[in-house]
């Protein structure tokens, strides 16, 4: 069984890929700084903590679960949300930890996995962005600048890659119900009695819309599919 690499897999989003990779017949292996196991034990796939902003740690992970199992997808998952401010006000250590959680870790990942997977000659790779990577947010520096960096790092990574079996895409989620959204929310609706989202004329979304979306991006139905901003937001980015 080919495994798959779910980043941030502990996390609400994180956790739904993993049981949709595992129903679709994945070996999943949950990378998280927090413990993982149980979800792994649900999934019969395996748990591994690591700090994915770690050179060494990506490069352990990416080569010891290729040598064990091939390596044949990979989920750019983890994220953090940083504060919600103005940039005037928005603290300057936040906003290199959003960019080094957020957009770093995708690069290490890139990094280690684009040549074993060139060479074996298949592979797909999906980074979890959002609609913040292709559309401005007040308030939101860190989080909509990593993003927007993330889908640029994917459009490299697929010119890269094409023509060689390998592939990479991005999933542009809107605001999906999650703890995320909610901290945004609140720290926005404090700060100018605004929510950040809810202008989007549509609901929120689920965690398995988001695993869905990836499900297809890993499968070989999607063949064809490379470079892509893959946005999941019931139609509020269009609005
Ligand atoms: N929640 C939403 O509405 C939404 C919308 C669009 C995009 N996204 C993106 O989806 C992804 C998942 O979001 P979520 O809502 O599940 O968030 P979450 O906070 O539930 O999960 C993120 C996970 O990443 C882990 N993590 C953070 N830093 C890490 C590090 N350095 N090393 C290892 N693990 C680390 C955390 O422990 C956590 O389990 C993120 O990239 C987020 O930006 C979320």
């Amino acid at each position: 069984m080919t495994a798959a690499i779910v980043t941030g897999g502990a996390g609400e989003i994180g956790a739904a890929i993993c049981r949709r990779l595992a129903r679709d017949g994945w070996h999943v292996v949950v990378v998280d700084r927090e413990s993982a196991a149980g979800l792994a034990g649900e999934i019969g796939g395996e748990a591994r903590r690591a700090d994915l902003t770690d050179r060494a740690q990506v490069e352990t992970l990416v080569r010891e679960v290729a040598d064990r199992h091939g390596l044949g997808a990979l989920v750019n998952n983890v994220g953090v949300e940083g504060a919600v401010r103005p940039i005037g006000d928005y603290p300057e250590d936040v906003f290199e930890h959003v960019m080094r959680t957020n957009v770093h870790s995708v690069f290490l990942g890139l990094r280690a996995a684009l040549p074993l997977m060139k060479e074996r000659g298949s592979g797909a790779i999906v980074t979890t962005a959002s609609t913040s990577g292709v559309r401005g947010r007040a308030n939101l520096a860190g989080y909509v600048a990593s993003k927007h960096a993330v889908v640029g790092l994917t459009k490299v990574a697929a010119l890269e890659v094409a023509g060689t079996g390998v592939r990479v895409n991005a999933v542009l989620p809107g605001p999906i119900e999650t703890r995320m959204i909610r901290a945004i929310d609140e720290e926005a609706q404090a700060l100018s009695g605004t929510e950040v989202h809810r202008a989007a004329p549509v609901p929120y979304g689920r965690v398995e819309d988001v695993a869905a979306a990836v499900a297809h991006l890993v499968s070989p139905e999607a063949r064809h599919v490379n470079g892509a901003e893959y946005v999941v937001d019931g139609g509020g980015t269009v609005a």
